[in-house]
């Protein structure tokens, strides 16, 4: 078992898939370590592969308006990525990309034991919660599995390409962090 210090050392010398060779700085997740809420998006974009930092960019500022619709701060939540390197050209991370860096994520989740485990879009949903999920019928329905709720909401890049989404996305927000609090989680 590792400590969180031990796994942020590990994923900053990184060389288990080829985005090693390209990346200009892993990603590791952020924010409260005691959150019952772990948001896992997808890989890290330019913006974050700059400043090794999660949802710096455009996709960020979504993600934060959606925190502040449910009254939330990002310092509240935990944010983290299921690849934490940038996949050049902003591609899909590649399946083998995904299964050397699930890792990562797993003693993340062991070290966190989050309540609520939010997927951000379908790449996350698809590898966590089942590989046919349908992001577009099935986000904001809830699946309890081994003492976790886990649940998907739109990809907040989804969220600017349609603002359509907004509105839906927020109202899952909004259930997330009541769930949450049912749960007595925070
Ligand atoms: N998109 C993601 O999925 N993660 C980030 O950290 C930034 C953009």
């Amino acid at each position: 078992m590792y400590t969180y210090d031990e796994l942020k050392a590990f994923t900053d010398h990184c060389s288990r898939c080829a985005l090693s060779a390209t990346r200009n700085r892993p990603v590791m997740g952020r924010g409260n370590l005691k959150s019952p809420v772990m948001f896992v998006a997808e890989a890290p974009g330019r913006n974050e592969d700059r400043d090794g930092i999660p949802f710096t960019g455009p996709s960020g500022r979504v993600f934060d308006q959606l925190l502040e619709s449910a009254g939330v701060k990002r310092e509240d939540i935990y944010l983290t990525n299921l690849v934490k390197c940038h996949p050049p050209g902003n591609r899909d991370p590649l399946p083998e990309e995904q299964e050397a860096c699930i890792l990562y994520l797993k003693h993340e989740t062991i070290l966190l034991r989050p309540r609520i485990i939010v997927c951000l879009g379908r790449i996350a949903a698809q590898r966590i919660i089942s590989p046919g999920y349908r992001i577009t019928r099935e986000h904001g329905t809830f699946l309890y599995r081994k003492n976790t709720w886990l649940t998907a909401v739109y990809h907040p890049s989804a969220i600017l390409r349609d603002p359509g989404k907004m509105e839906e996305a927020r109202e899952d927000f909004r259930r997330i962090f009541e769930k949450s609090r049912e749960t007595g989680a925070t």
